[in-house]
C-alpha cells in the first residue's frame, strides 16, 4: 500500500507539479518510487504527468461496465397511492481496489462505496431492511422528512443485528443516506453512504439518467484522502468514458460524500449545464462548475451542444490529479 501522503506533499518538499506523477506512480503500483519522489527526489517527468490527463492511457481498476449499477439508477416510477418500495442493504467489511494495486479497507453497504442507489417516488412507503454483517456497530441515516425513530441515529445496529427502516418518502429531491454511528467521520469515510433519489409525483421529463457520488479514500489512514473518485474508482471514467447521445437530455444526480475535505466540485469542459440545488424548487443555475460542501447534492441537466470527448473533473486541480477526472463521450445517434 502506498505510504506517500497528500498532506506531506503539500506541506513543502515537493512542488505541486509532482502530484500527477505521484498519483501515476501509485496507480502503477510503484509505491516505493512515489515515496522516494516525495522524500525529495522530485524530477520532472513530462510523459507521466501528461499521461494522467489522457483517458485511454490512464490506468483504472476493472472493466468497461463494472460501475453500471452505481452509474445508472433504477427507473423512476409514476406515483401510485400506497405503493411500497423495498430495498435490502447489508453492511460488510471489504478491501476495495480504488486504484490499480491500491486497496482500501472499507466498510460498505452491499459491497461497494458508494452503496446502491435507493430510489422512490414521493408518497411511496420506503422500506429498507438493514443487516449488519460487519465488524462494527452501524446504522442507516436517511436525509429527508421522517419520524425520528426512523432516523438511524438512536437505533444502533450491532454486528449480527438488523433493523427495518420504514417511512413515507418525502420531499422530492436528491438526498443521501449514510451510517450515523460514532465516530461519525470514520464510519462515513470508510464507505457507508449512497445516493437517495425521491422523484416528484409528477415525474421529471424523460432523460438519460446518471448518478455520480463524489468521494475520497484515505489509503494510509492519516486523516487525509490519497485518492478522489466518482462512484469509487479513481480515473475510472477517464479510462471508460460515459457515452451519451447529443439528441438526448442528460440528467445527473450529483452528491458529495467526500470526508476530510470540506468542498468538492464538478467542472464540465466545452459546455454548460443547468443545476438545481438539492433537486428541489424552481431555482436553476446555468453554469459549467458547481461546488458542494460535505453532504450537499443537486441535479444537473444538459443537452450537449457538440459531440466528442467532454472532460469533467473536480475544479480542485489536486483532486483531479488524484483520480477525480473523466469524460463524457457525446455521439450522434
Ligand atoms: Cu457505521
Ligand atoms: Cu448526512
Amino acid at each position: 500500500m502506498p505510504k506517500f501522503t497528500r498532506r506531506r506533499l503539500l506541506a513543502g518538499a515537493a512542488p505541486i507539479v509532482a502530484a500527477p506523477v505521484l498519483a501515476k506512480m501509485a496507480l502503477d503500483g510503484n509505491a516505493e518510487a512515489a515515496q522516494r519522489t516525495l522524500q525529495g527526489h522530485v524530477h520532472d517527468h513530462p510523459h507521466m504527468g501528461h499521461a494522467a490527463m489522457v483517458g485511454a492511457e490512464v490506468p483504472a481498476v476493472g472493466g468497461p461496465n463494472d460501475l453500471d449499477a452505481l452509474l445508472y439508477p433504477p427507473a423512476a416510477l409514476p406515483y401510485e397511492p400506497g405503493r411500497v418500495r423495498e430495498y435490502v442493504l447489508t453492511a460488510t467489511d471489504v478491501d476495495l481496489e480504488v486504484a490499480p494495486g491500491v486497496f482500501f479497507p472499507a466498510w460498505v453497504y452491499n459491497g461497494t462505496a458508494p452503496g446502491p442507489v435507493i430510489r422512490a417516488t414521493e408518497g411511496d412507503i420506503l422500506r429498507v431492511r438493514f443487516s449488519n454483517a460487519g465488524s462494527h456497530p452501524h446504522t442507516i441515516h436517511f436525509h429527508g422528512i421522517h419520524p425520528t425513530n426512523m432516523d438511524g441515529v438512536f437505533q444502533i445496529v450491532e454486528p449480527g443485528g438488523n433493523f427495518t427502516y420504514e417511512f413515507e418518502a418525502r420531499p422530492a429531491g436528491l438526498h443521501l443516506y449514510h451510517c450515523h454511528s460514532t465516530p461519525l467521520k470514520k464510519h462515513i469515510h470508510k464507505g457507508l453512504y449512497g445516493a437517495f433519489i425521491i422523484d416528484p409525483k409528477e415525474l421529471r421529463p424523460p432523460a438519460k439518467e446518471l448518478v455520480m457520488v463524489m468521494n475520497g479514500f484515505d489509503t494510509d489512514a492519516d486523516g487525509g484522502n490519497n485518492f478522489y473518485t466518482v462512484n469509487g474508482r479513481s480515473f475510472y471514467y477517464a479510462r471508460y468514458p460515459i457515452r451519451v447521445k447529443r439528441s438526448e437530455l442528460v440528467r445527473i444526480y450529483l452528491a458529495n460524500l467526500t470526508e476530510f475535505d470540506l468542498i468538492n466540485s464538478l467542472h464540465l469542459h466545452a459546455d454548460f449545464f443547468r443545476y438545481q440545488p438539492t433537486g428541489t424548487g424552481d431555482n436553476w443555475e446555468y453554469t459549467d462548475t458547481v461546488m458542494q460542501c460535505q453532504g450537499q447534492r443537486g441535479v444537473l441537466e444538459i443537452e450537449f451542444a457538440g459531440t466528442g470527448l467532454h472532460m469533467f473533473h473536480a475544479h480542485q486541480s489536486e483532486f483531479a490529479e488524484l483520480g477525480w477526472m473523466g469524460f463524457f463521450e457525446v455521439v450522434d445517434d
